[in-house]
């Protein structure tokens, strides 16, 4: 069966949204549902024009455990009791024990939701949670509907693994990448990433935000131009369509 078949019994959509509140942090509208990934804005100078108690959500997906990913998790699940987080086992059993849903995941599963299957992916990294406690291996998602389908990549480094990502899923429409560097691929590995989903058109993030990882923007896109691909860098607070 493919994933397509899969998601069959989901209504058409006609795009996702996405909204880019900074550092790793996005904000994605299906339909009707949002969903916020990997939320760390009240640490981050450069969002401080967002209001972290005016989000709301109905899922919460988490790569991994460092806190410039899940600064803000807690809060917005209390503002949001009936999210849910998705993630990895180890994450999702940490939240578990302070009274928030989650739905565990590993990697290579996938799982249909309501808003469309979200499938947890191999990254090269880390993950610890804020208080040390083991926060698993990090991840990725691909989350594809009937008609769209994106990958974020979350913290990771340019890895063989990625050329299996386009063999699982129809296509990549847009591929969420870091770019960086330092703790993260940089654009250079980054656009050979891009190769390997097979998707010319980029959305970078986890730069800027602080100083090992602060970004000459104009040479990045540059770099993308020249390959003929699209680099895309969302002002904070800035939108995309899918
Ligand atoms: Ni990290
Ligand atoms: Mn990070």
């Amino acid at each position: 069966m493919t994933i397509w078949a899969l998601a069959d019994h989901l209504k058409k959509t006609s795009v996702m949204k996405i909204t880019f509140l900074g550092h790793s942090t996005l904000l994605l509208e299906i339909d009707t549902t949002k969903i916020i990934v990997d939320p760390f804005i009240s640490g981050n100078e450069l969002a401080s024009h967002i209001d972290v108690s005016s989000i709301k959500v109905d899922y919460m997906l988490l790569t991994h455990g460092h806190q410039d990913h899940v600064l803000d998790a807690e809060t917005i699940a209390r503002n949001n009791p009936e999210a849910i987080i998705v993630s990895n086992y180890e994450i999702v059993q940490w939240y578990a024990a302070k009274g928030i849903n989650g739905h565990p995941m590993n990697h290579g599963g996938q799982y249909a939701m309501d808003f469309g299957i979200v499938k947890f992916v191999n990254a090269i990294h880390s993950s610890v949670l804020p208080d040390g406690t083991y926060g698993g291996n990090p991840g990725g998602f691909v989350i594809s509907t009937d008609s769209r389908c994106i990958y974020i990549a979350g913290d990771t480094a340019l890895t063989m693994d990625m050329k299996l990502i386009r063999k699982t899923s129809p296509r990549i429409d847009l591929a969420v990448l870091p770019i960086g560097d330092n703790f993260t691929m940089g654009y250079k590995d980054a656009d050979i990433a891009s190769d390997f989903v097979k998707c010319d058109r980029i959305l970078g993030y986890h730069y800027d935000t602080f100083p090992p990882i602060k970004l000459d923007k104009e040479k990045a896109k540059a770099y993308f131009d020249s390959r003929n691909k699209e680099l895309i860098l969302l002002n904070i607070g800035d939108s995309l369509e899918v």
